[in-house]
């Protein structure tokens, strides 16, 4: 048995330059690391994200109280456990965090450790991470959702949907996805160009032009899907991710342009956009509370298009079951800092599959090198995953890491079934 001797944190920093937490776990002769990533469009329901409030000199930022408790608390609480038993380990956070959504000890704190647990885990079996999961053989690479223009918390530029996503439905490997990806994500360029746009990205490593409609830049990406040689719909599919939350007041929303109108007149607008751009995919279509919408949402696209909760489920097994017993979605993202531990993350993937839904594996806006996400993708056999843009290094990570695990697993590796 491969005990733990003891748990260092460290203040490190983010993709947007802000603080975050990483933690290192050792063993008797390895040590390994995770760091934990940072939202901007969280949800009410997520799991609670500890910081210096209080701390002046980094803008109230810092995370140095949640270093400290890794270091004199949890440490000492995790030493001599077996670096296998993930379950107990976590279990062990959880008991000692003892709220509901992690606000004691922060779920960022408990995290970076969960994770670092499970990354050491696998190097004392000489395994790689991604066989350290669910899925023993048999393993199924995700297909990228690659967000190409950036609007919303995202971006500055008024585009009231926060993400643009292409899919490569037809690529028959990861790689074959990602070039498809790089030669639309290209094409664009050259169109924004061409149409005096600035090329600039967002924090997700879109474009973010200066563009106020979603039709302008919807009709943009149909074209440089067409120049690309594919076929919008078909070989390529467009989705998007709304986060509603943030275009909501008093029941109605600012989702199609800036002003406010009724739940049954956002879901006409949406079936008309999903028919004239062959849209497959919605993330977040309306509030996290308002799941009469999302339901009769599902309903009138007759279950066909994927309809994905974020901050409606914020991977939370309960709120989950709630969506599954309304038919408020038939998708969930899985992000681990929205619950604060990889077994609870691991049971919300467990369950969605159980009932048919599929899981998307997803990265937050404030991210960084830690690839832990790409591994888990196909160690879950999780359907896509959404990590951003082809540009920014901790989106390009996590591609890069799934080009390393298909090509780890050879002849073996196998893309995953889009429908
Ligand atoms: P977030 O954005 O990390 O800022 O929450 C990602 C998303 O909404 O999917
Ligand atoms: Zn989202």
């Amino acid at each position: 048995m491969s005990k733990i001797k003891k748990v260092v944190a460290r203040q490190v920093y983010d993709s947007r330059g802000n603080p975050t937490i990483e933690a290192e776990v050792f063993s008797n002769n390895l040590s390994a690391s995770a760091i934990c990533p940072s939202g901007a469009s969280t949800g009410t329901f997520e799991a609670y994200e500890k910081r210096d409030k209080s701390n002046k000199k980094y803008l109230g930022k810092s995370v140095l109280i949640p270093v400290a408790t890794v270091n004199k608390l949890i440490s000492k609480k995790l030493k001599n456990q077996n670096i296998h038993d993930q379950e107990r380990i976590d279990s062990i956070l959880i008991k000692l965090d003892g709220t509901k959504q992690k606000t004691k000890l922060g779920a960022n704190t408990i995290l970076a450790v969960s994770m670092a647990v499970k990354k050491l885990s696998a190097k004392v079996k000489k395994i790689p991470l991604y066989k350290n999961f669910i899925v023993k053989k048999n393993f199924k690479l995700p297909f990228p959702l690659m967000n190409i223009i950036n609007g919303g918390a995202h971006a500055d530029n008024g585009l009231r949907i926060q993400e643009f996503m292409i899919r490569p439905d037809k690529a028959k490997s990861f790689n074959d996805a990602v070039r498809m990806c790089f030669l639309v994500i290209n094409n664009l360029k050259v169109l924004l160009k061409k149409s005096g746009h600035s090329i600039n990205v967002g924090d997700e490593g879109g474009f973010a032009p200066m563009i106020s409609d979603n039709e302008s830049a919807l009709k943009l990406i149909v074209q440089a899907i067409k120049k690309s040689g594919f076929k919008n719909g078909k070989d390529i599919s467009i989705c998007l991710d709304v986060a509603a939350n943030e275009l909501i007041k008093k029941g109605k929303y600012s989702i199609h342009s800036k002003n406010y109108i009724s739940v049954n007149q956002s879901i006409k607008k949406y079936l008309q956009l999903i028919k004239k751009y062959q849209i497959k995919s919605i993330e977040d279509p309306f509030g996290e509370d308002d799941w009469k919408a999302w339901s009769k949402f599902v309903n009138e696209t007759k279950n066909k298009t994927q309809i994905i909760g974020d901050d409606l489920f914020v991977t939370n097994l309960e709120r989950l079951k709630i969506g599954f017993l309304n038919l408020s979605a038939n998708s969930i993202l899985i992000k681990l800092n929205q619950i604060g531990t990889v077994t609870e993350t691991l049971e919300v993937i467990k369950f969605s599959q159980l009932i048919g839904f599929k899981t998307i594996i997803s990265h937050r806006s404030g991210d960084t090198e830690d690839t832990f996400i790409a591994d888990l993708a196909v160690g879950t056999n999780s359907n896509q995953i959404k990590t951003g843009s082809l540009a920014r290094s901790e989106r390009i990570a996590k591609y890069n890491q799934l080009i390393r695990i298909e090509e780890n697993l050879g002849r073996l590796a196998k893309m995953n079934k889009i429908d």
